[in-house]
């Protein structure tokens, strides 16, 4: 790795420059008190890059993005931008960056803190200790499938058409990502697809069957239809480890695993793409929560989420496991203390705003760092 390590941070839209300013913070708080230090260097995405330049990325934002080691991303996506272009929407922004950094393997971790067993919906019986990954396919399948648009068939009839398409490489290199990090954990993998009715996804069984046969015997391995799976996750959280599935039902499934543990406001994630030669990787770290226009602007969101995406960028880019602890551990304590943010207050706990959220972890920080 080259002496100084680039950051490219997108803070996007709505909540995004709120939680990205403590994100920041955060950095500077490293290059300060741990002689880490970081390159960074700010741009647009999303409904801000297409009120500054008419297009949700820049060809030349997309070039610092692969210039950097590590992109951190806000949030993209709001009602003001409804109307423009669908080619253009702010989401095609974030799709671009996935697309042609090649990040094909999107992690995400759904944890649930002892502090907050009581913010999520199901019985704290149920999800105790809960610490679940979902690894999904994020180049390919229906989000990237052609053919794809909307045709007139006349008549007054018109048809929409995605396509559902994996080839083998897709499929091995995603279910390669997803045994390699169960070998780090409970070594088990489930793979979540809809061989019952689609071709692509009896391709996706045969293939991680393969795959698991030839190189990773060690670890266990299930297969689960994705409507099951929903299911499960509802049922019996904690039989899960590592979940690997498509990029739409991993869509909707990381959603579901997101709020199992409380809120949406807790959950990071990690979009990588293969390891090159020099044994450099790209890779884009985001919160998996939106851009809550609702609550955009008003110092309300929770940075955590964001906090802990970029402990994952430590760890997965820079190799800085221990300096990606201390956050995590400047955040369990925070809550414990009782602080919370208003999408995870619960009685008898202090209410704050996202800005005193970043003061409090902060000093943690401080305090653990000395
Ligand atoms: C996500 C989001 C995106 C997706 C949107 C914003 C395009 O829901 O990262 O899960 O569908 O992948
Ligand atoms: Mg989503």
């Amino acid at each position: 790795m080259s002496a100084s390590r680039k950051l490219l941070i997108l803070p996007g839209d709505g909540i995004g420059p709120e939680v990205m300013r403590q994100v920041r913070r955060v950095i500077d708080w490293m290059g300060r008190r741990r002689g880490v230090a970081f390159e960074v260097k700010e741009g647009l995405v999303g409904g801000a890059a297409i009120d500054a330049h008419g297009v949700p990325l820049t060809d030349a934002t997309l070039a610092e993005a692969k210039a950097a080691d590590a992109v951190l991303l806000g949030a993209v996506g709001g009602p003001r931008w409804d109307k423009v272009e669908f080619e253009k929407r702010p989401e095609a922004g974030l799709l671009r960056l996935r697309k042609d950094l090649e990040l094909f393997a999107n992690l995400r971790p759904a944890l649930v803190l002892d502090a907050l067993v009581d913010s999520s919906p199901l019985k704290a019986d149920i999800v105790r200790g809960l610490d679940l990954l979902i690894v999904r396919e994020l180049t390919g399948g229906v989000y990237f499938g052609e053919p794809r648009g909307i045709r007139d068939l006349g008549n007054g009839i018109r048809q929409g058409i995605n396509t559902q398409v994996y080839t083998t490489t897709e499929i091995q290199r995603v279910a390669r990502v997803a045994f390699e990090l169960a070998r780090k954990r409970s070594r088990r993998v489930c793979s979540v697809e809809k061989a019952n009715v689609m071709e692509s996804s009896l391709l996706w069984r045969e293939e991680v069957t393969k795959l698991h046969q030839e190189e990773f015997v060690d670890v266990e391995l299930s297969h689960m239809y994705a409507d099951n799976c929903a299911m499960q996750l509802l049922r019996n959280p904690r039989q899960f480890d590592v979940i690997v599935t498509d990029n739409l039902f991993g869509d909707i499934l990381s959603d579901e695993a997101a709020m199992l543990t409380g809120s949406l406001g807790m959950l990071p994630s990690a979009s990588l793409g293969a390891t090159d030669a020099d044994g450099r990787r790209r890779a884009l770290y985001e919160p998996v929560h939106g851009s809550a226009p609702d609550i955009a602007g008003r110092d309300m969101a929770n940075p955590i989420a964001a906090l802990f995406s970029l402990a994952m960028c430590l760890r997965h880019s820079f190799d800085l496991a221990e300096e990606a602890g201390l956050i995590e551990k400047a955040v369990a304590q925070v809550l414990k203390g009782g602080m919370r943010t208003t999408d995870i207050m619960a009685p008898g706990m202090a209410r704050c705003s996202t800005t005193v959220m970043g003061d409090s972890i902060t000093r943690a920080l401080d305090k653990l760092n000395v």
